[in-house]
C-alpha cells in the first residue's frame, strides 16, 4: 500500500507541475502506458492471494483512475491557459478610430451630367449615345449644314487623318452633339424623347473655351410637340438644377437644323461681383434650341406628314461652373489633385431629383 501512495504522489505532482501536453503524454506513458508503473503493477496481481488481490486491484484501479483524471484536467487547464495567451496577443480595439483612406472625388463636369440626367429622366427623357468620331454627314449634312455652309467654318473642326487613296467618308471629332439626334431618331423613330449628353471637340483654347468640351443635347419628338412645350421642360429644368424657380427668355436666333430657332437666356442679376440666377433683370445666354428642321426629320426617316418636335443643345461646362461657382474653365481638364479635391464630389452621393439636385 506505501507503495502505491508514494506512487500516487510522484504522479500527481508531476502532473500538476507539467509544462505542456508533451510533458503530459510523457507521465501518462510512464504510468498507464503498457509498461507504465501502474500497468506493471497490475500484471503482478496474477501472482497474489485471492484477498490481496481484491484489495489491491481495487486500490490499483482507483490510483489509475485518479491520475487519469489528474491528466485530463491539467490538460484543460493547459489549453485553456494557451486559449488566453492567444486571445491576449491577438486583442483587437474594435473601437478606435478608422484610418483614414484617401478617396476620389466625383469630377464636377460628371456630377453635372448626372444631375441633369436625372432631371430630365424625371420628365420622361432618355439617354442617347453616339460616337465621338463622327462622319461629316451626321456632324453637318444631316444636320442641313452643307459642305459650302459657314456653320462649317465656324465650327473650326477638326478632321481625322485619312491615308491617301482611303476613300471612306472623311470623319471629324464631333463639334456637337447634335449628330446624336440623328441616330437616335434613325435608330429608334418616332415619337421619341432623349438627352446625350458626351464630349465635344472645336480647335479653340482661351480663357473661356478648350479644345475639348461637353454638351448635352435635348430632342422630342412627337405629333404636337411645341415651343411652349420647349419653354416650358427648359423652365422646369432650371428651376430643378439651380434650385430657385428661373425665368428664361427667348430671343430669335438661326441655326442650320432648327426653324425657327431661339438662343435662350436665364435671369439673373450681379450683386457686389456676384453671380445670381434665378433674380434680378439681367439675362444671360445658355443654349441654342428651336423646332427641328424639316430636313433634320427627313435625314432621319421621320415622317414630316405626322412628327414634329424640339431640340436644344446646351454646353454643360459652363452649367457647372454656374451653379458651383467654378471661375476658370481650363482648371477642369488640368487634373489639379488640390481642385479636384475642393471642386469634386464624394461618389457616395449620387444625385436624384427626389433628393433635390438643385441648390
Ligand atoms: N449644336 C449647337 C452648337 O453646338 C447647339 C444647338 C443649337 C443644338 C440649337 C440644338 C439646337 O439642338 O436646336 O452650337
Amino acid at each position: 500500500m506505501d507503495g502505491l501512495d508514494a506512487l500516487k504522489a510522484k504522479y500527481l505532482e508531476g502532473v500538476s507541475g507539467a509544462g505542456d501536453e508533451a510533458a503530459l503524454e510523457e507521465l501518462r506513458l510512464a504510468a498507464l502506458g503498457k509498461k507504465g508503473e501502474i500497468s506493471l503493477k497490475m500484471r503482478e496481481l496474477g501472482r497474489m492471494s485471492p484477498e490481496e488481490r481484491q484489495t489491491t486491484g481495487a486500490a490499483l484501479n482507483r490510483l489509475k483512475d485518479e491520475i487519469d483524471a489528474a491528466l485530463r484536467a491539467k490538460k484543460a487547464a493547459l489549453a485553456d491557459a494557451a486559449l488566453d495567451e492567444r486571445l491576449k496577443a491577438e486583442w483587437l480595439d474594435v473601437t478606435l478610430p478608422g484610418r483614414p483612406r484617401r478617396m476620389g472625388t466625383i469630377h464636377p463636369v460628371s456630377r453635372v451630367m448626372d444631375e441633369v440626367t436625372a432631371i430630365f429622366a424625371d420628365m420622361g427623357f432618355a439617354v442617347a449615345e453616339g460616337p465621338q468620331v463622327e462622319s461629316d454627314w451626321y456632324n453637318f449634312d444631316a444636320l442641313n449644314i452643307p459642305p459650302e455652309h459657314p456653320a462649317r467654318q465656324e465650327h473650326d473642326t477638326f478632321f481625322m487623318a485619312r491615308a491617301e487613296g482611303d476613300n471612306r467618308p472623311p470623319h471629324v471629332l464631333r463639334t456637337h452633339t447634335s449628330p446624336v439626334q440623328i441616330r437616335a431618331m434613325t435608330e429608334q423613330g418616332a415619337p421619341i424623347r432623349v438627352i446625350a449628353p458626351g464630349r465635344v471637340y472645336r480647335m479653340d483654347m482661351d480663357q473661356t473655351h478648350t479644345p475639348m468640351f461637353h454638351q448635352i443635347e435635348g430632342l422630342a419628338i412627337g405629333r404636337d410637340i411645341s415651343m411652349a412645350n420647349l419653354k416650358w421642360v427648359l423652365e422646369e429644368f432650371f428651376t430643378a438644377y439651380f434650385g430657385v424657380k428661373v425665368k428664361t427668355r427667348f430671343r430669335a436666333s438661326h441655326f442650320p437644323f432648327t426653324e425657327p430657332s431661339a438662343e435662350v437666356d436665364i435671369q439673373c442679376s450681379w450683386v457686389d461681383g456676384q453671380l445670381r440666377i434665378g433674380e434680378g433683370d439681367g439675362w444671360m445666354e445658355v443654349l441654342g434650341s428651336g423646332m427641328v428642321h424639316p430636313k433634320v426629320l427627313a435625314a432621319a426617316n421621320v415622317d414630316l406628314a405626322e412628327w414634329q418636335g424640339f431640340a436644344f443643345g446646351m454646353g454643360i461646362d459652363r452649367m457647372a461652373m454656374l451653379k458651383y461657382g467654378i471661375p476658370d474653365l481650363r482648371a477642369f481638364f488640368e487634373s489639379d489633385l488640390r481642385w479636384l479635391k475642393h471642386y469634386g464630389f464624394t461618389p457616395l452621393d449620387v444625385p436624384t431629383v427626389f433628393g433635390g439636385v438643385g441648390g
